[in-house]
């Protein structure tokens, strides 16, 4: 239906720190080597915010300053800001709250989606809501995450994986067929057991002892993580695949969340999807959680034509996954 509205990205822009950590640099913190870390989950190098005061909702607020810039945006005009992060600057309030603050949205409200590496993504169908309903007509959605601020850089199974960054896009609507199509989105609460944090939440609240036993990091038993992770987003993109009748062959590209390349390598070997189509900046930015999809976006945007039939697909803590169909609308 081409004159249903859509909710359609009209613009993305990221904001990365400059600070680089390199394999070589995390050779020297943790025993590990670079040859390792490039064949087991493809990433070289990380960015980590570095600067003094600095944490999650200045990202996001480097990023949506640049978005507005580049679409030529006033903060008073946006009606809704949502972030999706899980390292907030505060347990509460909600960091999308501060942004707002901090770019002068004074006409709009904010919350946080925390769903970890699918943020991004359940981020962005509810956004895609307020505008598909006619409610709102200018709605940022922003993924980012400071995970260096919850990674053990003494563990040597996480913390060569995380990074830092943000970026965030603008939704609007577009009564000419493109934007947002379709989403699968799923959840199953009994993987919480492999990936979490232990401390600092209300069933364990932060103690001398908690800080301690180094309870305040990412825990993550990968392998079990990486075999769900795999399941999941070749679910969820079959699904969206089967009912929207879309071959393999009429997608444009997809947006794989950036945890490993070995798993983004199977997700589309299983789905037979050519890895010429496949975005991948995670030999730059390491897994940003739920910047990943977003910063892909940035980094691809001269590449996508309007009309591009685009799957975007994610796994997370949670769990949490799902996929998501749009065609590029710029
Ligand atoms: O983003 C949200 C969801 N998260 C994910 O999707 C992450 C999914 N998981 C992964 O990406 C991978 O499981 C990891 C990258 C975390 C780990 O890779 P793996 O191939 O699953 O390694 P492993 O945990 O099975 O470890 C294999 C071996 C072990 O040694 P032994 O027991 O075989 O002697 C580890 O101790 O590699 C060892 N190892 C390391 N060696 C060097 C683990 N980490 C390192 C390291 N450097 N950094």
């Amino acid at each position: 239906m081409a004159n249903k509205t859509r909710a359609a990205i009209t613009g993305v822009h990221g904001w990365v720190p400059e600070d680089k950590l390199t394999n070589f640099d995390l050779e020297k913190m943790v025993d590990t080597n670079d040859e390792w870390i490039i064949s087991r989950t493809g990433i070289k190098e990380r960015r980590i915010l570095r600067k003094p005061g600095w944490a999650t909702s200045d990202m996001c607020a480097e990023a949506v300053k640049g978005l507005l810039e580049k679409t030529g945006t006033k903060p008073g005009e946006i009606d809704l800001l949502i972030v999706a992060t899980v390292t907030g600057d505060l347990v509460f309030p909600d960091t999308a709250n501060t942004v707002c603050d901090k770019i002068g949205a004074k006409n709009a409200f904010g919350f946080d989606i925390n769903a970890a590496c699918s943020g991004f993504l359940f981020s962005l169908a509810t956004g895609a809501q307020y505008i598909a309903n006619e409610t709102y007509s200018k709605v940022i959605v922003v993924g980012s995450d400071m995970m260096s601020s919850i990674v053990d850089y003494e563990d040597r199974n996480t913390c060569i994986i995380f990074g830092d960054g943000a970026a965030a896009v603008m939704l609007e609507p577009r009564r000419d067929g493109n934007g947002i199509q379709d989403f699968v989105l799923r959840g199953d609460g009994a993987g919480r057991e492999f990936l979490h944090m232990k401390a600092g939440g209300s069933k364990q609240p932060s103690t001398a002892e908690t800080v301690a036993n180094r309870e305040h990091f990412v825990y993550q038993e990968g392998k079990r993580v990486f075999k769900f992770a795999v399941e999941g987003m070749v679910g969820t993109t079959s699904e969206l695949l089967r009912r929207n009748k879309l071959t393999i062959d009429e997608l444009d590209w997809m947006i794989p969340h950036q945890a490993n390349m070995r798993i983004i390598n199977a997700v589309a070997e299983h789905l037979h999807f050519p890895m010429e189509k496949v975005t991948i900046n995670i030999d730059k930015y390491g897994n940003t959680t739920a910047a990943t999809l977003p910063l892909c976006m940035w980094e691809y945007e001269k590449r996508f034509k309007k009309g591009d039939n685009i799957i975007l697909t994610a796994f997370g803590g949670g769990f949490t996954w799902g996929s998501l169909y749009l065609k590029w609308a710029y």
